[in-house]
């Protein structure tokens, strides 16, 4: 179970703090599908379903794809991405799963050719996901690495080869798999994009990857159960609550932090998660996030002295994945000797403390986050714990956190400069 501190937060909000009243209206509102967007919440009912229903697809399509190759090439972007990019930077491959590489992000000429270049002349399949079907830059990505398959090895096996991740019924890319026999799975309607990754969206891929989805799934249905806790308990509630009530206090930029570098991609499948779902009508915490102890020598500077409207929330795993410990040094030239034997970990251990403490006495608030382990039960957990905490904290503020209304302003205009080549 996640575990959250607040202790480090308490000292800011003055007398204000977490509004627990408005924390469990927010939560039974989503309970109770009464609020805004409530439509998009099918993300609360997903481990069941999966379970009930496309987890045995999924785990066979995966097994044919180990079995036709070292690659799949998931192409997706936004929501239809982040969640599998997460998991693979967090956990990578397992036995004999594939490697992962991503396409469909973006419209660089060279971030292709690296791709191709990462691909070589490896035998590979292709996970198209794309909930519309029509958005740009994974529609364009999946012309390239489709045209690729088609030429290696012929329109017959290249089908076989494609699997398309859309809507249940409608839209371009589910007639394009029904019209070309590629084996598709749903992205569920009521469930947004940025809150997909436990279905076809990001289980696919992970099980392509050699990932226990499966654990992964029932340790989710655990968590949604444990977290639907109303009560000031609840982890969702500690973390939704003390945002809120630092933001209101004019804390209105959060960070998210970690000392491990394979969480970089989990806090961008932060940001999407949080960014899109609360900033809207003008309010809105901005997420912004750090990698520790990297970045304590660049923005460290920052944190420690710049404005003071930032939260710090720092994620760390309880139980260590691995150890490495300091050689002794006949030389001993850095003077560092009195630290033989030790473990990283023990070290890292001092320094997030002294981070933590050095932070709080410069202005910035402390949220800290405890995941048990980084593996499929710990994703899971907290996958569960900020989708659930977004919602809540969302509903606090007052808005729906399940749309994205901005996010097309950029492709009415890019559409409009594309008119011309019509
Ligand atoms: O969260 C969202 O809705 C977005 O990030 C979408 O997932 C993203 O724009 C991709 O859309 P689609 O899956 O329709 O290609």
């Amino acid at each position: 179970m996640i575990k959250v501190d607040l202790s480090g937060a308490a000292g800011f909000w003055g007398d204000k703090g977490p509004d627990w009243a408005e924390c469990e209206k927010a939560h039974r509102t989503l309970a109770e599908r009464s609020g805004a967007g409530a439509d998009f919440t099918g993300w609360l009912e997903l481990p069941d379903r999966m379970l009930s229903g496309e987890l045995p697809r999924i785990e066979a399509a995966a097994a044919r794809i180990r079995s036709k190759g070292d690659a799949l090439v998931v192409v997706g972007i936004g929501g239809s991405y982040l969640g599998a990019r997460a998991a693979w930077d967090l956990l990578g491959r397992k036995g004999d799963g594939v490697e992962l590489l991503f396409a469909g992000t973006g419209l660089s000429s060279l971030a292709v050719r690296d791709t191709l270049e990462r691909l070589g002349d490896r035998d590979f399949c292709v996970n198209v996901v794309s909930k519309s079907g029509t958005t740009l830059e994974p529609a364009v990505g999946f012309r390239i690495f489709k045209d690729l398959l088609i030429r290696k090895y012929g329109e017959k096996e290249a089908s076989e080869r494609i699997f398309a991740t859309t809507d249940a019924r409608r839209g371009a890319l589910k007639s394009a798999a029904d019209a070309a026999g590629w084996e598709s799975f749903v992205v569920p309607d009521d469930v947004g994009g940025r809150y997909s990754v436990l279905s076809a969206v990001g289980l696919l891929p992970l099980a392509a990857a050699g990932q226990d989805v499966r654990a992964m799934v029932i340790a989710a249905k655990k968590a949604l159960a444990d977290m639907d806790l109303r009560s000031e308990e609840n982890p969702c509630w500690q973390y939704a609550s003390a945002r809120q009530a630092l933001y209101r206090s004019g804390k209105t930029v959060e960070i998210l932090a970690c000392y491990e570098p394979r969480f970089r991609m989990m806090a961008e499948w932060w940001k999407q998660l949080y960014g899109e779902s609360e900033g809207k009508q003008g309010l809105g915490i901005f997420p912004a996030s750090v990698e520790y102890n990297a970045d304590l020598h660049s923005m460290g500077q920052y944190i420690q002295d710049g404005p003071r409207f930032l939260m710090e929330t720092v994620v760390s795993f309880a139980r260590e994945s691995a150890s490495c410990a300091v050689p002794a040094d006949a030389a001993n030239v850095d003077g560092l000797n009195y630290l033989a034997g030790r473990d990283l970990t023990e070290i890292a251990a001092v320094a997030r403390a002294a981070v933590k403490e050095a932070h709080i006495q410069g202005g910035v608030p402390n949220i800290s986050v405890e995941v048990s382990a980084m593996d499929e039960t710990g994703f899971a957990e907290l996958v569960v714990f900020f989708e659930l905490s977004c919602a809540i904290s969302g509903y606090m503020q007052g808005v729906n956190p399940f749309d994205q209304p901005g996010v097309e302003a950029y492709k009415k205009l890019m559409f409009k400069g594309l008119e011309a080549w019509k």
